[in-house]
């Protein structure tokens, strides 16, 4: 850990999704240097099994550790759902998640109780938002699987035809659950709200993960005393894949950070020790 508060603060997710975090936090704390370490040799993480995306996700998290952050956020929520409890005991920085913070907003804003989640197999399969959701009484859960959008969201493909059918396929078991609120479940999925508003109406309020984990992140370091009132704001983008490839796919929301980003070497899946 970096005992100084300019250090920068490491962001993670599988790819590109997590940068609608790392916009979000810029916004708020536009002082801080970041991080971000996207597994784009990897991704999707969404059809993969818990113990895998672990440890990946395990991995990338180690390497931003090692790079002396002072704090981390994991900006996906399939790998939240696999590693929070192993990341909050191996890790002693303050550490800022997607899903509780969403969760916590969604019950907070649905005036009917009923409430959905769209997010990646994952996800689902991990219960995580049933666990979350669950705590609040009186409030029922739909959850819809989408993985088609995190392929959109990756080509770069916001609108059309295609994605409309595929998005009124996946969301119609929301219009019949009657939520008036629906999670983001997966940082990818902010960048598809046009579409997912369009198909839902002006009545159901989206919560974008994103959002809530930015102002999680703020109230955290925060809270620590890890705030830095007079940084730079210098921000460094690092992917497994191809860095012109992320530059390009990313542009949408790197481009406000320079459109850059440079290869992550010497990234060893293999040797991340998982306690279960
Ligand atoms: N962005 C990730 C999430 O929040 C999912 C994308 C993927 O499948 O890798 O769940």
């Amino acid at each position: 850990m970096s005992e100084t508060v300019d250090a920068p603060i490491g962001i993670f997710d599988s790819g590109f999704g997590g940068l609608t975090v790392a916009s979000a936090i810029v916004d708020q704390l536009p002082g801080e240097d970041i991080i971000y370490l996207g597994d784009t040799a990897r991704s999707p993480y969404g059809p993969r099994s818990i113990a895998e995306v672990r440890r990946f996700a395990l991995a990338c998290l180690d390497t931003l550790m090692e790079m002396g952050v002072k704090a981390l956020v994991i900006a996906c929520n399939t790998a939240s759902a696999a590693v929070l409890a192993d990341a909050r005991e191996r890790y002693h920085v303050p550490l800022t998640e997607v899903i509780m913070p969403a969760a916590r907003r969604a019950v907070r804003v649905s005036r009917t109780g009923r409430v959905a989640v769209a997010c990646t197999s994952a996800t689902a399969v991990s219960g995580v938002y049933d666990d979350a959701i669950g705590a609040a009484m009186g409030v029922e859960l739909t959850t819809v699987v989408c993985p088609r959008f995190v392929e959109f969201v990756e080509k770069g493909i916001t609108g059309g035809d295609e994605l409309l059918a595929v998005a009124e396929e996946y969301l119609a078991p929301v219009i019949r659950s009657r939520a008036d609120t629906l999670i983001l479940g997966c940082t990818h999925y902010p960048l598809l709200s046009g579409v997912i508003s369009y198909v839902l109406g002006p009545d159901v309020t989206l919560v974008s993960s994103a959002e809530e984990c930015a102002n999680a992140t703020y109230a955290t370091l925060t809270r620590a005393g890890w705030v830095n009132p007079s940084g730079q704001g210098c921000r460094r983008f690092l992917t497994t894949g191809n860095p012109d490839r992320f530059a390009q796919i990313g542009s949408r929301l790197l481009g406000k950070f320079g459109n850059h980003a440079e290869p992550l070497k010497n990234l060893s899946y293999g040797q991340v020790m998982v306690s279960v």
